[in-house]
């Protein structure tokens, strides 16, 4: 859902010539599901996913209010959910000189909906990496994930880690950082959209998956900036990975069900309920 009274969001510098690009989901009474993409200004830009389509003109005013289309060399692309490719189209014909970094089954599964320019395209893995001027960017499998396709990405040279839909969690509007939203609201709304994210976790087998969680956590970035959380620095970073590498064999954490909905439809045709 979104309205009129979704707080604005001016693009946030988050490492040197590295901006997140803001957007918000209205999530129930003064909580917000963010819906971020981010910005790497370096010699090569590079555009990191393109966000969602409801918020399609706002990422393109934010994102070239930054930089010149025409000097935009690459657009990663974590995956291809629709919240990540609301731009993709546009970036595409107005970014000439970019290169798509992707992978075979986000082309096979994007192909279904639209046609991708294939030599334009690079087909990277995890582990891989790919020089855009003075950044080495480093691909990786993110903990949390809830595409095949999806890819995380490093930047080695700030130590910035794209953690694409992991470590996501409610906020209170334009509060961007991990120590600035109600720890009530973190804790809870992290475990419920984690757990969402990756239901698969219920099944996992907890020590091959803290091996996993730990090639991630041992690329010790300095900021972790995601689709669907705040940012997370210092502290907030061991405190996210850790929250990931216990959802391992725990059991899901259940969604709002029908008597949600029926409140929802009640309070959208009567209004709120009045105690
Ligand atoms: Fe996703
Ligand atoms: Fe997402």
């Amino acid at each position: 859902m979104t309205s009129p009274q979704i707080p604005a969001s001016d693009p946030v510098l988050v490492a040197p010539e590295t901006w997140l690009i803001p957007n918000l989901a209205a999530a129930g009474p003064g909580q917000y599901l963010p819906v971020n993409s981010l910005l790497v200004r370096g010699s090569e830009p590079i555009i990191v996913d393109t966000g969602a389509p409801v918020h399609r003109q706002r990422w393109l005013d934010q994102v070239f209010s930054l930089v010149d289309p025409e000097d935009v060399r690459w657009i990663f692309l974590s995956h291809d959910d629709g919240d990540h490719i609301g731009g993709l189209a546009d970036a595409l014909a107005m970014c000439p000189s970019a290169t798509v970094v992707t992978n075979f089954f986000a082309t096979e599964r994007l192909s279904l909906e639209r046609s991708l320019p294939i030599r334009r395209l690079r087909w990277l893995e995890p582990g891989d990496s790919f020089l855009a001027g003075d950044r080495r960017m480093r691909l990786v499998l993110p903990p949390i994930f809830d595409g095949p396709t999806t890819r995380g990405l490093f930047d080695e040279h700030t130590g910035v880690l794209w953690g694409v839909d992991s470590f996501a969690a409610m906020t209170t509007g334009s509060v961007r950082r991990r120590d600035d939203v109600p720890e009530d609201l973190y804790v809870e709304s992290f475990a419920l959209l984690n757990s969402l994210v990756s239901p698969w976790h219920q099944w996992l087998d907890p020590a091959r998956y803290r091996r996993h969680v730990d090639s991630v956590a041992d690329l010790h970035p300095d900021t972790v900036a995601t689709a669907h959380g705040p940012l997370l620095t210092g502290d907030a970073i061991g405190d996210a990975f850790d929250r990931v590498r216990a959802m391992a064999a725990a059991p899901r954490v259940m969604p709002p069900g029908q008597a949600a909905l029926d409140e929802l439809v009640a309070a959208t045709v009567h209004g709120p309920a009045v105690a």
